[in-house]
């Protein structure tokens, strides 16, 4: 009989689609072994965790760590605690720090930085309008996915126009890196934000209005051809509309390598939040309409939308609680509730576990690389592993975060199913709700296992050349 160094025994296993009630073997960095109870062999230590749940770690390719620059909001070491918080073992950091990861030199500060996280990361290198000739340096430093801000947002770094988008795009594909849109068209909020001022409205709906869903339906809409012209793989970042939907399906029918995610704030509020909550539900892109959101659970649940990520964006209270809403900041601390969020939302039925699953973990890991080595649980891939007791009831607390970010929209929102152990590559980085002492540092860049195959365009005069040889 084989010995391992652990194996959690008693648990229903959640992957690919199934539930089994097997035990689980881990030595080093990997799954050893899977098998019916007491099967599995000798182990240092055995979990007993009879009636609990064993899922893939979730991946959340949409969080901002702030360093360098705003590290008051939140450091690595911060972030990926929260990260481990909230069952999460792998992140992907975006971009807008200040500096922003614009050429190698801010990418190998950012590594460094980096390396006192708990949990698994991989690096956004920034896709602008001034830093075309940094892409192939970013590249070659092991940026792991880009991001273009199609509209502004913190950090007010200026959109690429879609010519500098073309260009990169056509770079990016080369090497079959995922490009992440913030897809929302800045022309359009500029003029809408402008008037807005001028009127004196400065409620927190208005910020509402200087976003109509036409600014995501346009961007996503004008992304897709770019990907399409040129192969490059793109995901829409934070879905917040119906609208959306619709080009994001078009552009999947016709081939185009495109992923979507959707974070819990765009399914669990909506408009009937704004006087509750006043500035701190800013965000962007905004909370919308009820009817938004329950199109938003549809396309999550039938697949037009692949995952779902928290856009974690910590802000001190004080940057929150702004009387007027253009000056508060947007965003607020999500990659450490998104799990007892959507966990809560399967108990109440509102999506299955087996594919909460697939959009919190495989279905990220797929679309960045990192299948099959993350987001599944199988012998030979890394244990990265979040063990959640489905009856544990919380309640969200922004003091209790781990993050910086100290004021949440789900302050005293009652959830019910909780992460109780994490564990990254065989290391727990949480155990019972407490961060494990050892923890700070385990956490990896992703670069060598991630695996993105050189893009193949679909539309573009090399393809139709590709068709005429034939
Ligand atoms: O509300 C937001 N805040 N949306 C973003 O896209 C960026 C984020 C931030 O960095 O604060
Ligand atoms: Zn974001």
């Amino acid at each position: 009989m084989k010995h391992h160094d652990l194996i959690f025994s008693g648990a229903h296993v959640v992957s690919g689609g199934v539930t089994q009630l097997i035990d689980l073997a881990i030595q080093g960095e990997k799954i050893s072994a899977l098998g019916a109870t007491g099967t599995l062999g000798s182990a240092k230590k055995i979990y007993d965790v009879t009636g609990k749940y064993i899922i893939p770690g979730a991946i959340d390719v949409h969080v901002h760590f702030r360093e360098p620059g705003y590290s008051y909001k939140e450091d690595w070491h911060t972030g990926t605690q929260a990260a481990a918080m909230g069952g999460v073992t792998t992140i992907f950091e975006m971009p807008n720090t200040s500096p922003p990861t614009r050429s190698t030199v801010e990418l190998s500060e950012k590594k460094a930085l980096a390396k006192k996280a708990c949990v698994d990361f991989g690096i956004y290198g920034l896709l602008g309008e001034d830093n075309l000739d940094e892409l192939d340096g970013l590249i070659s430093e092991g940026a792991n996915a880009f991001k273009c801000f199609m509209g502004n947002t913190f950090g007010n770094l200026p959109s690429p126009s879609t010519g500098a988008m073309l260009e990169g795009f056509e770079k990016i594909a080369q090497t079959g890196l995922r490009i992440s849109l913030h897809a929302e068209t800045a022309s359009i909020m500029a003029l809408r934000q402008k008037k807005l001022e001028e009127a004196g409205k400065n409620a927190p709906l208005h910020h509402l209005d200087a976003r109509p869903e036409v600014v995501a339906i346009e961007a996503v809409s004008r992304a897709a051809v770019l990907a399409e012209w040129t192969g490059a793989r793109i995901h829409v970042l934070h879905i917040s509309s119906a609208g959306e939907l619709r080009p994001l399906n078009e552009a999947k029918v016709r081939g185009v390598d495109i992923t979507g995610e959707t974070c819990p704030c765009y399914l669990y509020l909506d408009t009937s939040d704004y006087k509750r909550l006043g500035s701190i539900i800013r965000v962007n892109p905004p909370v919308r309409t009820k009817g938004d959101s329950e199109e938003i659970w549809k396309a999550l649940n039938n697949g037009t939308i692949d995952m779902i990520s928290t856009d974690h964006a910590p802000h001190t209270a004080a940057e929150k609680m702004k009387r007027n809403i253009w000056e508060a900041d947007c965003g607020f601390p999500g990659v450490e509730t998104q799990m007892p969020l959507m966990l809560t939302a399967v108990n109440n039925g509102k999506i299955s576990l087996e594919h909460y699953v697939k959009v919190s973990s495989e279905n990220p890991a797929r679309a960045f690389g990192l299948w099959p080595q993350k987001g599944i649980i199988s012998v030979g891939a890394h244990a990265d592993i979040t063990v959640v007791d489905m009856q544990k009831k919380e309640i969200i607390k922004a003091a209790n975060l781990h993050s910086r970010g100290k004021i949440t929209p789900f302050e005293n929102f009652e959830t019910t199913g909780a992460p109780i152990h994490t564990v990254v590559r065989g290391r727990f980085v949480q155990r019972d709700r407490q961060i494990c002492k050892n923890s700070k540092g385990h956490g990896k860049q992703v670069t060598d296992i991630q695996k993105m195959p050189p893009a193949r365009p679909i539309n573009s005069e090399h393809a139709i050349e590709h068709v005429l040889k034939k």
